[in-house]
């Protein structure tokens, strides 16, 4: 199925459409931050041509993804609904390039995936993409804010200035006061929005979030989606994982996958402009 840009936050004006050279794919040996995710700038931020993916061979093989066609522009904010098994998580691996598609085409601002090594895929891992898990994954008797640091030691900023982004985001989270807390010392929805700053502190294109209200009560939910709420405004690109409608609904755009493939990819009431298609 072919996917149509949603018409949402980023893509707004065609009017500023940039030079064409900011559409050229953006080189990562060359350059530390995509240049594709500004605003006015129409090109997909992900894109995904044909997609397949299959574990094991021979009569074992699981066919996880059978086909998927997809295109994510800056501001979206997407949510991925399935049943269990639909192969959600396989696509939340790929478009977080921690694993390379058995074919298909998958582009990260205009590069192709498959053509990056190792190396290139690690720097894209921690400079472009904010990542969000079920079970917050941080690290113990680490402080929330050395927590939050992480992304930004393995990418060399320096110790002031780590520790200063890292507070900002923390408050940007409404955590500052918590700082010196090990996860230990933090509620669930607490730690989940360390994690979020941890997510953010290194300005990601994308945020990509696997059921990140999954392990949290309805109170804590709330929360977290406002956090993803206010990111939205602000035009940050994000796609979540969830089994749960209602927060779904509140992104912009709500795609259903079976069985490997997309059956349905549409506009929410929240998004910022409903039923346009470019
Ligand atoms: N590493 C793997 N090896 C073999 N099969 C796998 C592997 N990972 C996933 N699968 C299979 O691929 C299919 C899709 O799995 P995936 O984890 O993507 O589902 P999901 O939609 O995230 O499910 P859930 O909602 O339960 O998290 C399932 O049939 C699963 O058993
Ligand atoms: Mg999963």
């Amino acid at each position: 199925m072919t996917t149509t840009p949603p018409g949402s936050a980023g893509t707004t004006s065609t009017t500023d459409l940039v030079a064409s050279s900011a559409l050229q794919p953006v080189d990562f040996r060359a350059r530390s931050t995509l240049q594709l995710a500004g605003p006015g700038i129409s090109a997909p931020v992900l894109e995904l041509i044909d997609i397949q993916q299959v574990y094991g061979a021979g009569d074992t093989a699981v066919h996880a993804l059978r086909g998927i066609d997809l295109a994510v522009y800056a501001g979206d904010y997407l949510a991925i609904m399935g049943p269990s098994g639909s192969g959600k998580s396989t696509l939340m691996n790929l478009l977080g390039c921690l694993d390379i598609a058995s074919s298909g085409t998958y582009s990260l601002a205009g590069n192709d995936v498959a053509t990056l090594d190792e190396a290139e895929l690690a720097r894209v891992r921690n400079r472009e993409i904010g990542f969000i898990f079920q079970s917050f994954n941080l690290v113990p008797r680490m402080s929330a804010v050395a927590n939050v640091e992480l992304p930004l030691v393995y990418g060399g900023v320096k110790r002031a200035e780590r520790r200063r982004r890292a507070l900002e985001a923390l408050d940007r989270v409404g955590l500052a006061h918590r700082a010196g807390h090990e996860p230990q010392e933090l509620s669930g929805g607490q730690q989940q929005r360390v994690a979020i700053a941890r997510a953010l502190v290194g300005s990601p294109t994308l945020v990509l979030a696997d059921e990140p209200t999954g392990n949290l009560d309805s109170e804590s939910t709330d929360e977290i989606l406002a956090i993803f709420d206010q990111l939205a405004s602000e035009g940050r690109t994000i796609v979540i994982i969830t089994h749960e409608e209602h927060v779904a609904e509140r992104s912009h755009r709500m795609l259903s996958v079976n069985d490997g493939l997309i059956v349905s990819d549409r506009l929410t009431p929240h998004a910022p402009r409903q039923g346009v298609s470019v």
